[in-house]
């Protein structure tokens, strides 16, 4: 199968938080940076899992349990009809490390920032799923040895996937943005180089907006229906 980052998808479509907001996930910034009277930025950085590494594993535990209980909502169930109706011609990327995407039933899902569901071995770099339980007590599937990790990206590491991302921006002809408020990728200048584009999310957000030709301040189950007129007629028409 041809590599990911080599083909030219016509419509880029990038989430972040917002889209899995209303299956019940938090976003990070929800929490007005706190998680269980921890700084959010300590559990999620690579300073705090050396300082900490059990604190971290367990942050990671909690999230697993809380996905568990989680339900793909109808935009990712949109989103997955849409890659299925035209999987050449549609790159489904996500800043998310739920599965929701995947449960909804839409394959050639690309993570950038990692996935909850999978550990990654520090010994021989293995990635193997660990599904929703605990890391507790599991060991490397390859090399057998049990220094694990979860398969999340930290502030502080770097997100190899960021290449991808920017080969299918380059060829895209349509970028849209589903519940990111672009505090970590740059969506603004991303945006600068479409004629096509929107961005959703429920307000403004400090001025990214104005980078993108349409902007729908609505919750993503909504907003979905416009996006997905928007992008069947630009890709059957065009
Ligand atoms: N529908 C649409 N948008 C929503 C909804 C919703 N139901 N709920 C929230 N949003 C929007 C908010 O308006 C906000 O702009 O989703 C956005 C979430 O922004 P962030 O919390 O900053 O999430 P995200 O942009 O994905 O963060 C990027 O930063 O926290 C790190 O690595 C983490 O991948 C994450 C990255």
């Amino acid at each position: 199968m041809m590599e990911q980052s080599k083909k030219r998808y016509r419509v880029l479509i990038l989430s972040g938080a917002g889209l899995s907001a209303e299956s019940g996930l938090k976003t990070f910034r929800d929490h007005d940076g706190l998680w269980e009277n921890h700084n959010v930025m300590e559990v999620c950085s690579v300073d705090g899992f050396r300082r900490d590494p059990k604190l971290v594993a367990n942050f990671y535990d909690k999230r697993r349990e809380e996905l568990k209980n989680a339900e793909p909502n109808s935009a990712h169930l949109e989103l997955a009809k849409l890659k299925r109706e035209f999987p050449d011609d549609i790159a489904i990327v996500t800043q998310n490390v739920d599965d929701l995407l995947e449960r909804a039933g839409c394959d050639e899902v690309i993570h950038l920032h990692g996935t909850l569901v999978d550990l990654r071995c520090e010994s021989c770099g293995e990635i193997f799923r660990v599904g929703y339980e605990s890391q507790n007590s599991k060991e490397c599937p390859k090399c057998h040895r049990d220094y694990i990790r979860h398969n999340v990206v930290m502030f502080g590491e770097s997100a190899p996937k960021y290449q991808i991302l920017d080969e299918i921006n380059r060829y895209a002809e349509y970028f849209i943005v589903i519940g990111s408020s672009g505090q970590v990728l740059p969506i603004g200048l991303m945006a600068s180089f479409h004629e096509h584009s929107i961005i959703n999310n429920l307000y403004p957000e400090n001025g990214v907006d104005d980078y993108f030709k349409k902007a729908i301040h609505k919750p993503a189950t909504e907003a979905i229906k416009d996006i997905s007129m928007e992008i069947r007629e630009f890709l059957l028409t065009t």
